[in-house]
């Protein structure tokens, strides 16, 4: 009795201190099963990596989780609230939970402007354009573009388009970060640099972001998801997910980035 107690405290303790808390989400899209029966949990800080083979719904459920797909079933909950209540609803859910997309998505204005381009309200603009040098450090952009950030934006490179894309996530000030592939398409320093960046963001902050680099995952620590076929196949520390996984698919995933879990049933 007073063990069942206790273990439901500890479970009550854990979903006030998490973050993130999904339960049963399932999506379908074009009458296709795209994920199915996801739970998962986020601590309060900390990164937390999507691993998974192409098509696994990453970047699916990352967009359910900030509203960007709103026709889903199942629960997520964010900091305890349900995010289908979320007062102020869908936007505001979206600026309390920052997306980074895959592909870059730059506005057709100066490098400056499109920093500063979500935030609401001219005197939060004029305040957060005060700070345009510390998102831009924070997306490890600053040195390649401090004298021209009044150019478009578009002519920067992907890499440097990506970042500015960070840039301005960060500076919305997310309460949560969810990044998809964040650095697919940085050379070795650029990622070097947004790794660090995303250490330092994640003590203040949950991160789930998205790698297709195992190694890279391995790096950076903390918790692995990984997916497959719209499913979670196996989640856990990162260390032990990659030193011992419990499944065989994780295991061949690992050894050779393919899996055969059969797909959905
Ligand atoms: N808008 C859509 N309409 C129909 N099907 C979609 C849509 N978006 C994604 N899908 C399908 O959902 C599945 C999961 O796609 P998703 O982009 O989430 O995968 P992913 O794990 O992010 O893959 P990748 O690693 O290639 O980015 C794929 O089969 C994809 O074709
Ligand atoms: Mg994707």
């Amino acid at each position: 009795m007073n063990t069942q107690i206790n273990i439901e405290s500890r479970q009550r303790t854990q979903a006030a201190s998490s973050s993130l808390q999904v339960r049963g989400l399932s999506l379908r899209l074009d009458g296709r099963v795209v994920l199915r029966d996801v739970t998962l949990q986020l601590p309060a800080t900390g990164i937390t990596t999507l691993i998974g083979p192409s098509g696994a719904g990453k970047t699916s459920l990352l967009r359910c989780l900030n509203g960007l797909l709103e026709h889903w079933q199942g629960e997520v909950r964010i900091a305890g609230k349900d995010t289908r209540q979320w007062p102020g609803g869908w936007d505001a859910l979206r600026r309390h939970v920052g997306l980074l997309g895959q592909k870059p998505c730059v506005f057709p204005l100066s490098i400056r402007a499109n920093v500063v381009f979500g935030i609401q309200g001219f005197w939060r603009r004029r305040r957060a354009a005060a700070r345009v040098e510390h998102y831009l450090r924070q997306a490890a952009l600053w040195d390649e573009v401090a004298e021209r950030l009044q150019q478009p934006a578009q002519r920067l490179s992907i890499g440097q388009q990506q970042r500015l894309c960070l840039a301005r996530a960060l500076a919305v000030k997310p309460r949560m970060l969810l990044l998809d592939e964040p650095t697919a398409s940085l050379d070795p320093t650029s990622k070097h640099l947004i790794e660090r960046s995303i250490g330092r963001l994640a003590n203040e902050l949950p991160v789930l972001w998205v790698t297709h680099d195992l190694e890279q995952a391995r790096r950076l620590g903390g918790q692995v998801v990984f997916m497959c076929e719209g499913r979670i196949i196996e989640q856990g520390a990162s260390e032990a997910f990659f030193r011992r996984p419990q499944r065989l698919e994780s295991r061949e995933f690992i050894n050779w980035q393919v899996c055969d879990c059969g797909g959905p049933s």
